[in-house]
């Protein structure tokens, strides 16, 4: 009998939600991240995940959590389902937080959490000689969002020299692009499909790429998060702010490629009630607690927003993370922050009038159609017939308020 030496594969996986804000949708509890990673922490010390770190965005939470278990696998979606549940009972709820439990869309958890509310960025790999990871968190937004960027860093020399430098990089990356309608994949190629790749992912409310290969010997380099609350819930339940996990360097995109990708800021859907259009922020993390294995992150402020993204480096190791590297936390992101910062004061001034508010299907509250429906149009050539008599009676456009919403 022939031995084969199979080298462990490490599973990264990053699991997130918001299950409350302070205040109101900007930030994630301090007291919630402490209570996830001395969740996280026991986990290590019973051996069920190798290493984690705790993140938040804006006001959602990530669990990043690396083992040997693969993804979906139902033990470490059951920590993290158990963990968002209890600190929603035991904080959120308690400290009467804004929008307790938002993304905990169902009540009994059977084995994965995909489809019960959370997003899901997991990649299972052979680790190369020295891993560098990338993990992406963005808040006020859609994993769509990522689409330009990802693109950007895979098939783009413009961005990626490596596309043209770096032999191993040369033959392209093959992409794997998810319709979330409809429940498809298409599998496309960079560069020789680049027109038809960028046909689907000109749509990232639908097209959503969700996994990139390099070509050569297909290793994944990147994955992001495609779980759409609103088509769970069944009726609009806010933005699903996406994670992302790229691996980088030797014969991937390098560190700096990935970045790149980030340093103008685009236009993505999402920032005020998940109704407006706005440009994504790189953003640097508040404070890094090593101790406690916390990175707080930044803070949704102007109008909730603007959208912003953050990334953390790691070298991983035998399943171990070195770091967090907050790397937008480089003056070389400055001039993308002001340019963020001027496009926020520019497109803010078209207030309520599109394309900065949403066009109504894409808009997270539903509410506008209802409002309008009291209003008693008159068809118009009654109206020239009957001009003088229509503007002299008493207009009324009266409406009935009923609830309230919350948004992510
Ligand atoms: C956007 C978001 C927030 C809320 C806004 C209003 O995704 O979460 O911008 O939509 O703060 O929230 P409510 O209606 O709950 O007061
Ligand atoms: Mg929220
Ligand atoms: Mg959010």
């Amino acid at each position: 009998m022939q031995l084969i030496f199979m080298a462990p594969k490490t599973t990264v996986s990053v699991i997130k939600a918001d299950i409350g804000g302070i205040p109101g949708h900007a930030w994630v509890h301090p007291k919630i991240l402490e209570y996830a990673s001395s969740r996280l922490r026991e986990a290590v010390k019973s051996g069920l995940i190798i290493d984690y770190y705790v993140f938040n965005v804006g006001d959602d939470m990530s669990l990043l959590m690396t083992h040997n278990k693969g993804i979906d696998n139902p033990e470490i979606h059951g920590l993290a389902w158990s963990i968002f549940k209890e600190a929603t009972e035991n904080y959120a709820k308690k400290f009467k937080l804004y929008g307790a439990g938002q993304d905990l869309l169902k009540d009994s958890f059977s084995g994965n959490v995909r489809g019960l509310g959370p997003q899901v960025a997991e990649m299972e790999f052979e680790e190369r000689p020295s891993e560098p990871l990338i993990v992406f968190a963005a808040d006020k937004t859609e994993p769509g969002a990522f689409n330009l960027p990802m693109y950007k860093i895979f098939a783009d020399p413009f961005n990626t020299a490596g596309l043209v430098i770096d032999p191993q990089m040369h033959g392209g990356f093959r992409f794997e692009i998810i319709d979330v309608y409809e429940g498809k994949v298409y599998l496309l190629d960079a560069p020789e499909h680049i027109y038809s790749i960028l046909g689907l992912i000109g749509t990232p409310g639908r097209y959503i790429i969700r996994r990139i290969y390099r070509r050569s010997d297909l290793t994944q380099a990147a994955v992001v998060s495609v779980e759409r609350l609103n088509l769970i819930a069944g009726r609009y339940v806010g933005k699903d702010d996406p994670v992302a996990i790229v691996r980088a360097q030797h014969g991937l995109p390098a560190v700096g490629e990935v970045l790149e990708a980030f340093a103008l800021p685009h236009l993505v859907e999402g920032w005020m009630r998940g109704s407006h259009t706005g440009p994504l922020m790189p953003a640097k993390f508040v404070s890094i607690d090593p101790a406690n294995k916390i990175a707080m992150g930044p803070k949704m402020t102007r109008f909730d927003g603007p959208p912003k993204v953050g990334a953390l480096g790691f070298q991983l190791h035998d399943g171990y993370l070195e770091g967090p590297v907050d790397l937008f936390d480089d003056p070389a992101f400055d001039f993308s922050r002001q340019v963020a910062a001027f496009i926020t004061d520019y497109i803010r001034r078209m207030g309520p009038i599109m394309p900065h508010r949403l066009p109504p299907e894409e808009m997270e509250y539903t509410t506008l159609p209802q409002l309008l429906s009291v209003l008693k149009p008159i068809p118009v050539e009654e109206y020239e017939r009957n001009r003088m008599k229509y503007l002299s009676e008493k207009v009324t456009a009266t409406v009935s308020v009923t609830g309230g919403g919350s948004g992510d």
